[in-house]
């Protein structure tokens, strides 16, 4: 008998160039602890913040056609650069030649849809890596659904080394994050809302907490990640059916995985053991 792949149920690939997207993950675990899931951190090659647009789109490729090697029917790339510089490519040219019943969803647009509910002033502060910042594909998604809202951004390229380098809680990343929050608020005064648009950023949310005035909101994007999952699943049961549920998830690496079992281990709050892969 032949079994056609795409009918056998699958764990939610979840992607990102290292750490961050462990963030974005263990929000959606503790919304949807029903499914399984995969991450892969391409830990060897980041960060991906710096690299050019041709590269972030060729190392992404790499990664979610290894997630659908597994079998994954889904892929989340946990991972706002990748989002800004490949997804579109990858949803327009790549899925309809490699399977077109399988997809690949980001963080970006999840993140714009809350926005608008969140600030007061209407002004809000992007923080993002430089390539997200370069892209301006937070402002453009913010003018396509609240154009009223005045966006100003910065870019923090130090920040994802600090969290890779398990140096985001040191002393000596202080120097580092007032620099960029103080240039951020510097170019609007009545910015109200801060976005986390980084999915490594929330490792530095007690730094950042330190240098802003309390009456400016964070916003992490991991829980709107995660509600846009479960809206989105509930609007595709054909999809919703081919995930599988065993409430189990695998970690893996392209580099080190003793770093990898250590730092997500911490972040999870549990013994997590990865394996290493070569994408
Ligand atoms: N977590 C990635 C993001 O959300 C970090 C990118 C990088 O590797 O520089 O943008």
């Amino acid at each position: 008998m032949i079994v056609d792949s795409n009918q056998i149920k699958a764990p939610i690939g979840v992607f990102d160039s290292g750490f961050g997207g462990l963030t974005v993950l263990s929000e959606i675990k503790s919304l949807l602890p029903e499914y399984s899931y995969i991450y892969l951190g391409d830990n060897m090659r980041a960060p991906y913040g710096n690299r050019s647009f041709d590269t972030v789109y060729e190392f992404t490729l790499n990664a979610v056609k290894w997630l659908f090697s597994q079998g994954c029917h889904l892929v989340i790339l946990a991972c706002n650069t990748a989002s800004a510089k490949a997804l579109r490519s990858i949803q327009r040219r790549d899925l309809p030649q490699i399977d077109s019943s399988r997809r690949v969803l980001g963080v970006i647009r999840p993140t714009v849809e809350s926005i608008a509910s969140i600030t007061n002033t209407g002004h809000v502060g992007i923080l993002g890596t430089s390539g997200t910042i370069k892209s301006k594909s937070y402002e453009i998604e913010i003018s396509k659904l609240s154009p009223e809202i005045k966006v100003s951004t910065e870019a923090c390229p130090m920040w994802v080394p600090l969290v890779e380098n398990n140096e985001y809680d040191k002393p000596g990343a202080d120097y580092f994050v007032k620099q960029h929050v103080d240039n951020l608020l510097s170019k609007d005064n009545n910015i109200d809302t801060i976005i986390l648009g980084c999915t490594h950023y929330p490792l530095l949310v007690n730094k950042i907490n330190k240098f802003i005035p309390d009456n400016i909101k964070i916003m992490s994007q991991g829980n709107f990640v995660a509600e846009s999952l479960k809206d989105y699943l509930f609007r595709h049961p054909e999809m919703e059916f081919k995930i599988e549920k065993k409430s189990d998830i695998r970690f893996y690496t392209t580099d080190s995985s003793d770093d990898f079992n250590m730092f997500a281990s911490l972040l999870f709050n549990e013994e997590i053991i990865a394996q290493k892969v070569t994408i």
